[in-house]
């Protein structure tokens, strides 16, 4: 992986090693594509962070979390429909009835508690990231941005205007979320399938985010 590769010089042998015993659970429980997908989006999700938080000391941190979230993003896919309905009912507070039953979101939703319950990951910012990836949210850090963007964006998706959206989220990452969510609102409505209730508020609070720089 290209920006992978950069990663050994940033952080530390603790994360380093916990990066590596993360990708060695992953890799034996995932679908090999599924595994593929999850390194590929943490080359991306480094990739972003190195380009846009490039001060060092928040860098460190940043990059340690993205490429966790990253790897972590689709643990929950690793289970059954019905099993990740009965986690989440269980131990995931403040969920609507939407959210509870929205099968291609549960994965998503039960992720804090997996990643707790199996790898005794106890992180906010990166439960956070990991819950709003297929969503967004109204409230978006840099590191849900990179997780959000490096998931649609990675080096093996491969669709109409990718290489575009690719080259936005380096030059202006900002209409790059804009333009990712927008995609993939219309990707969900042309499968016919149901839309977050809050998308159209997810969808403003981008818009009013958006800085155009050209
Ligand atoms: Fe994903």
């Amino acid at each position: 992986m290209v920006y992978t590769n950069k990663i050994k010089k940033l952080l530390n042998s603790r994360q380093l090693k916990e990066l590596k015993d993360i990708k060695t659970v992953i890799k034996q429980k995932m679908p090999e594509s599924l595994y593929r997908h999850s390194i590929k989006t943490m080359d991306f999700a480094v990739m972003l962070a190195l380009k846009h938080y490039p001060d060092a000391d928040i860098n460190e941190d940043l990059v340690n979390k993205a490429c966790i979230s990253a790897l972590l993003h689709d643990y929950g896919k690793i289970l059954e429909r019905q099993d990740l309905q009965d986690i989440v009912s269980r131990n995931v507070k403040g969920l609507t009835d939407f959210e509870k039953t929205c099968y291609p979101c549960l994965h998503a939703y039960a992720a804090p508690y997996l990643i707790k319950r199996d790898f005794g990951i106890n992180d906010k910012e990166i439960y956070n990231a990991i819950s709003r990836h297929t969503t967004g949210s109204c409230d978006m850090s840099g590191l849900d941005r990179i997780l959000y963007i490096s998931d649609k964006l990675e080096a093996g998706r491969n669709y109409k205007n990718i290489e575009y959206l690719r080259q936005l989220s380096i030059n202006n990452p900002d209409l790059c979320l804009l333009e990712v969510y927008k995609s993939n609102i219309i990707y969900v409505i042309s499968k016919n399938c149901t839309l977050h209730p809050d998308t159209s508020r997810i969808w403003n609070y981008i818009c009013g985010g958006y800085k155009n720089v050209t």
